[in-house]
């Protein structure tokens, strides 16, 4: 990938505007939730380490382990598949600042929107179980476009790896068969399509993992050679990343995002499945939703568009996290009421 010019040269995402929102926001809640715990006598418990989560748990493309999906400055570190097992990790010494029991204090502030619990009254713990209901795979913490919500530059700024090699994905692939893991979501803080090897990468881990679920978040544009789209027919479930219909739109919160060049890979995707008599992957035009992005009429045109692409769903998502000044007011007063119906991915 060739370098921006110098003046688009990212900038750390913590400088961003809404990052620094964020961050404040977060520390007023620790400081509510530690507050609340005092006061009632009722602890708090993560049930991702638990076991009870199927999304959050991430082995990252240096072969250490975050507890959760938007570990942006390694803060939720929990180990390294170089140095240990996962079974070492998972039960290892740092679960006594993590811990899954009482505790009134917040381990780390990303907890505060992520899967932090208050133990049932007079309990002092949840049971642990090992995970197996899914987790992350980040083959490359690269990516090709840069969103303003994304602090993926953050995790890639610590990784001491940007790519996972295909001998190690290979091992990745046989520790989640051993975990019997139910879902693999293959993506975390980088663009999957990315990596030099994804053609060879999908097939290996179909192997691996006949019956998992596969699931892959892309922003499309790379998706486009037949060699990748053969490799793809591997996966269970694309979820494209596609945030307006027109590059304009998109490109306001994916800098250097292309409507068309994303749009064009996901109809000839699933041209491409559909030809092969395939009904997998299943194809999902993700939208986050935005102040301009929300039109009722760009809504429906962008259903127009999923459905002229024979995309097999569309879903609106209205809680991009950390965009305050791009938070879409139409659907939080309710004037997008009557378009689709709620599901838990948001509106489809
Ligand atoms: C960090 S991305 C990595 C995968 C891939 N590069 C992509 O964008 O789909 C993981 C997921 O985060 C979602 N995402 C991006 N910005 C977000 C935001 N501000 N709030 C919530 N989810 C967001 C993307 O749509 C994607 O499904
Ligand atoms: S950030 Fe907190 S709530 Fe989220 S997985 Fe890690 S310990 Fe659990
Ligand atoms: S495409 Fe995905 S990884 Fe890349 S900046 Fe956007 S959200 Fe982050």
């Amino acid at each position: 990938m060739a370098n921006p010019p110098a003046s688009r040269a990212i900038r750390n995402p913590k400088t961003r505007f809404n990052w620094r929102v964020s961050d404040f926001i977060r520390r007023m809640m620790v400081w509510w939730f530690e507050l609340r715990a005092r006061i009632t006598g009722r602890g708090y418990y993560c049930s991702t380490l638990a076991g009870q989560e199927d999304y959050n748990i991430t082995v990252n493309s240096d072969l250490t382990v975050s507890c959760c999906c938007q570990d942006y400055d390694g803060s939720g570190h929990i180990g390294d598949l170089r140095k240990n097992t996962f079974e070492e990790i998972y039960f290892g010494p740092w679960r006594s600042g993590f811990a899954t029991g009482w505790r009134r204090e917040i381990p780390i502030p990303t907890c505060v929107r992520c899967t932090i619990k208050r133990l049932p009254k007079k309990h002092r713990a949840a049971q642990t179980a090992m995970p197996y209901r899914g987790m992350l795979l980040e083959n490359t913490v690269s990516c090709n476009v840069d969103c303003v919500g994304c602090a993926r530059e953050g995790a890639a700024a610590i990784r001491t790896s940007k790519q996972m090699s295909l001998e190690d994905l290979g091992r990745m692939g046989d520790l989640a068969a051993r975990l019997k893991m139910e879902q693999l979501f293959y993506l975390n803080l980088g663009e999957p399509f990315l990596s030099p090897t994804i053609a060879q990468e999908l097939p290996l881990l179909r192997a691996k993992l006949p019956d998992c679920s596969i699931v892959v978040s892309t922003n499309g544009m790379l998706l486009n050679t037949d060699a990748k789209r053969e490799a793809a027919l591997s996966l269970s479930i694309i979820r494209l990343s596609l945030h307006g219909i027109s590059d304009e739109m998109v490109g306001k919160y994916m800098l250097r995002g292309s409507f068309e060049k994303a749009y064009a890979a996901m109809k000839a995707m699933v041209d491409y499945r559909d030809a092969r008599g395939r009904r997998q992957p299943v194809m999902e035009w993700k939208y986050l939703l935005f102040n301009w992005n929300d039109h009722p009429k760009t809504i429906r045109r962008a259903i127009e568009l999923a459905k002229a692409a024979n995309v097999d769903i569309i879903y609106v998502l209205s809680d991009a996290q950390s965009i305050f000044t791009g938070m879409s007011w139409r659907y939080h007063l309710g004037l997008m009421n009557h378009i689709g119906r709620t599901s838990w991915k948001g509106a489809k």
